[in-house]
């Protein structure tokens, strides 16, 4: 009997549900080559359900997930709905409720694949970015004072505890040690104005590192500069560790950087419990239906759902070689509808290298 294990699938809205399928085709043909085998149940949460039904989200959903393996998304976000409710209510409830603490987010650039970075290529570009996924700005913790007046207050409060920090830390410790590159870890932050939080971070880092970590170098920056050096000089990354709310921006220059949304793949990890992969860009309703958007992030992020929640790594090895095949050979551009071929074409020909074994 093959090892067979259970995986929800939740499409999502606009274009998400099309490229969740691809990521499955794909996952699907790498199961069969590597013997095991995937038992998917799908999900209809999103916009559509929640305009027909006025529930966000089933209040049992995240017991639900918790009997399977891992969870593929494709994306949430409805032109419909007004922005926060289905973010809010499905995205992030389902990081916070399954307590997916870690938001990885490989930046990497693929063969043949542009990058708007001039001089620079894949032995430049090939970094990872460890996300704080639970706390900082993200909590939902704040206010207002005097709504609708002219001397209204909004306050949104950043929380970050030292247990949120310590837990994203040895996680991301951890993965530069087995990435083994540069074996340097950089916290990303703004020590100069955040003087509560990233004084904590900043403390809980070189405690760490020092004690438990001596054989990784421990490097800062700012996140501002953060954001210069991504463009001007992204070699010099090798892992970094961020909060939640610079993460979220940074990992969207990131993607730039690796060749566009198309191709930036993400995981909401809970390296204890069920995590949750997806593509980190959103639902590009205007393409939907049509069979044009880039599937190669939802293809990537079911690469790392066989990775780092079933552990077949030689299987998620062989998704990343057949993506990059593709890319190399096939693809014309990784943006919507300039791909050269379609969305399903593009699955189509990740599987069919992944089955041939390249
Ligand atoms: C992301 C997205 C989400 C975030 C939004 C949709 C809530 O931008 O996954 O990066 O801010 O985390
Ligand atoms: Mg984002």
């Amino acid at each position: 009997m093959p090892k067979t294990y259970k995986i929800a699938l939740l499409g999502g809205d606009g274009t998400g549900p099309e490229v969740a399928l691809e990521g499955k085709k794909v996952a699907d043909a790498a199961a069969e080559k590597y013997g095991f085998k995937l038992d998917w149940e799908s999900f209809d949460w999103g916009g559509d359900r929640y305009l027909a039904t006025g529930e966000v989200l089933p209040p049992t959903a995240a017991d639900t997930l918790r009997q399977f393996d891992a969870i593929l998304l494709g994306a949430i976000g409805h032109p419909d709905v007004k922005p926060g409710i289905l973010e809010k209510g499905i995205l992030l409830k389902l990081r916070f409720d399954l307590q997916q603490y870690i938001n990885l987010r490989p930046v990497k650039l693929y063969p043949g694949v542009w990058t708007p970075i001039k001089d620079k290529g894949p032995e430049q570009i090939d970094f990872v970015v460890v996300r704080e996924n639970n706390e900082g700005m993200y909590t939902g913790s704040g206010g207002f004072l005097k709504y609708g007046t002219p001397e209204e207050v909004a306050i949104q409060t950043s929380i970050q505890s030292r247990v949120g920090c310590d837990r994203a830390l040895k996680y991301a410790f951890e993965l530069t040690r087995r990435r083994n590159q540069d074996k340097c870890l950089t916290l990303v932050g703004k020590t100069n104005v955040l003087t509560y939080e990233y004084d904590l971070w900043e403390r809980a880092f070189h405690e760490m590192g020092e004690r438990d970590y001596p054989d990784i170098k421990r490097d800062y920056n700012h996140v501002d500069a953060c954001c210069m050096w991504f463009v001007k000089n992204p070699e010099w990354y090798d892992v970094i560790v961020v909060n939640n709310m610079f993460g979220d921006i940074i990992t969207d220059l990131g993607a730039m950087i690796q060749g566009g949304m198309g191709i930036a793949a993400g995981g909401n990890l809970n390296p204890e419990g069920v995590s949750m992969y997806e593509p980190i860009g959103g639902s590009a309703p205007k393409y939907t239906g049509m069979n044009v958007i880039n599937p190669l992030a939802a293809i990537g992020a079911a690469g790392m759902l066989l990775e780092y929640s079933l552990g077949q790594k030689e299987a998620a090895a062989a998704i990343e070689r057949a993506m990059m095949k593709v890319t190399n050979e096939k693809m014309k551009s990784m943006a919507a509808g300039k791909m050269g071929m379609t969305t399903t074409e593009v699955g189509d020909a990740v599987a069919q290298f992944v089955a041939d074994g390249v």
